[in-house]
């Protein structure tokens, strides 16, 4: 889609702030002016309150060029801020693009704190977070059903200022894109081998991408990560990108991504009932990626390695069993007692990886991981887990201005004891009902170094949501949850 920044507004639609009350903004008042009232006319008929994401659409208003106005709401004008400009465009490219709509002139004003090139500047932003699409296998789309917008101008006084501050960012919605398609790929399409080739395309964008296949793992002694791909007739992979955009040399920041391409359970096997959502448990490595290609795109001046452990959990006659005990590459066994706790096996020797290969000065592992952060959190937030209060406080700031909250959840020696197991140093499952999400926790935090600063985001809720999808800014199945708080994490902590 084609992003243009201009004084002047033009174009089949148009779109204009609302505060709570109805009050329209600026640019909202002149139309209304131009229109006979049109618009303060419209908002009285339909009971129009200008609350966040409210939209109401005036049709073919006279003394105007454009076929529909769009009046959408920013909510209580003193609580507003720049993601409520994202919003407000993520709602405006929602509504148009498959109206008829080529052109979407979006007109924004200054309010609250937020200046109108920043408003201007973050809804061209959320103008594509929500134009967003996953139609690569809708061969038989109807031409109502196809796209029609393909160009967002926007229209404000200052128009360089905005354009500027726009293009300095976009790269994190590449990013976001990148990870939504990952997650929505079908697993026949996308195994651990042809996510690793993807992921090697991005050494186009300055990234430096090492593939490590199932013989360099088995000399690395990595038994946890592959004793769940044993029994996949797809060979796992370990993926490692490197950025190294600090000037000076110093150790990198880790993020390390769960990469189960689809898990079945393995013999502990789930049931058929939803079990396609699935294809979705690489979200971790989706959200690793996206963030990889995020700080490329911006040339971060940082040293961040990315590392995704990718697999497919498959029952067959050469699969893991319930009972079976892995030596992982930290040299601490593990006994399985259900195969369906994979995640944290893979991650076990891809943290490994971060600070043994990688000497990684801070951990994040972002993983579908747990059901019960589900029960917790639902889709809202994302589970937080930490060794260290700083970095938590960090991240948890991150995730609020990005639009992609965390809520922490405590980690004590009470549930540390849960997984020790009689027969091995460890066991991957409790056993009880109680704590999934924390004891999934702990289970990492056993192979994270005494000092080594590093938190675990359980995305299982948000990676991907139910549909139909409300959030102006992600109107897809897949959320690309991860990328946005990562690339803030990098540019607010790690940044020379
Ligand atoms: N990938 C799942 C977790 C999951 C569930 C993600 C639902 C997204 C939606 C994970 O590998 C898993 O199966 N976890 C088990 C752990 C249990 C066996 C201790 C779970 O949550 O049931
Ligand atoms: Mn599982
Ligand atoms: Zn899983």
């Amino acid at each position: 889609m084609d992003i243009r920044f201009e004084a002047e507004a033009k174009g089949d639609a148009a779109a204009v702030m609302a505060g709570e009350g109805p009050v329209l903004l600026d640019a909202g008042k002149a139309l209304d002016e131009k229109t006979g009232g049109a618009l303060t006319k419209a908002m009285a008929a339909a009971r129009y309150k200008g609350g966040a994401n409210q939209v109401l659409e005036v049709l073919a208003p006279t003394g105007v060029e454009f076929s529909r106005v769009l009046v959408i709401g920013l909510g209580n004008l003193d609580r507003a801020d720049g993601l409520s400009a994202e919003r407000w465009g993520g709602q405006a490219a929602r509504r148009t693009i498959t109206s008829g709509t080529e052109t979407l002139a979006l007109m924004p004003d200054a309010f609250n704190k937020i200046t109108v090139a920043e408003a201007g500047a973050r809804a061209a932003l959320g103008a594509r977070l929500g134009a967003y699409r996953f139609d690569a296998y809708r061969t038989k789309l109807k031409p109502e059903q196809k796209p029609s917008l393909n160009s967002v101008l926007v229209a404000l006084e200052g128009a360089a200022a905005a354009r500027a501050r726009y293009e300095k960012d976009a790269g994190f919605v590449d990013g976001v894109f990148l990870a939504r398609d990952l997650v929505s790929e079908p697993p026949n399409v996308l195994y651990p081998g042809s996510f690793a080739n993807r992921l090697k395309d991005l050494e186009a964008h300055g990234l430096a991408v090492e593939v490590l296949d199932i013989d360099e793992m088995k000399a690395l002694g990595m038994g946890a990560l592959l004793g769940v791909g044993q029994g996949s007739a797809r060979d796992s992979k370990l993926v490692v990108m490197k950025w190294n955009g600090a000037k000076k040399k110093s150790r990198p920041i880790a993020l390390v991504g769960k990469g189960v391409t689809f898990d079945t359970g393995g013999i502990s096997i789930k049931p058929a009932a939803g079990m396609d959502e699935m294809k979705g448990d690489m979200g971790g490595a989706a959200a690793v990626s996206g963030a990889m290609l995020a700080l490329a795109l911006r040339k971060a001046k940082a040293n961040v390695v990315g590392i995704v452990g990718l697999v497919e959990n498959m029952p067959d006659g050469n699969a893991q069993r319930p009972g079976d005990i892995v030596t992982s590459a930290s040299g601490q066994t593990i006994e399985v007692l259900n195969t369906d706790a994979e995640g944290r096996l893979v991650l076990a020797d891809a943290v490994w990886y971060a600070q043994e290969k990688c000497d990684a000065a801070a951990i994040v592992d972002l993983a579908t991981l747990t059901g019960a952060i589900i029960i917790s959190l639902g889709h809202e937030y994302a589970g937080l887990f930490s060794n260290d209060d700083e970095f938590a406080g960090a991240l948890q700031a991150a995730g609020l201005a990005e639009g992609e909250p965390v809520w922490r959840l405590p980690l004590a020696p009470g549930y540390d004891k849960m997984i020790d197991s009689p027969n091995a140093d460890i066991k991957n499952i409790s056993g009880k009902p109680a704590a999934g999400s924390i004891t999934a926790a702990h289970f990492i935090k056993r192979f994270v170094k005494e000092g080594t600063p590093w938190a675990h985001l359980d995305i299982a809720g948000t990676a991907w949501k139910p549909m139909p999808s409300e959030d102006p800014l992600s109107p897809a199945w897949a959320t690309g949850w991860g990328v946005r708080i990562l690339n803030r994490l990098v540019a607010q902590r790690y940044e020379e």
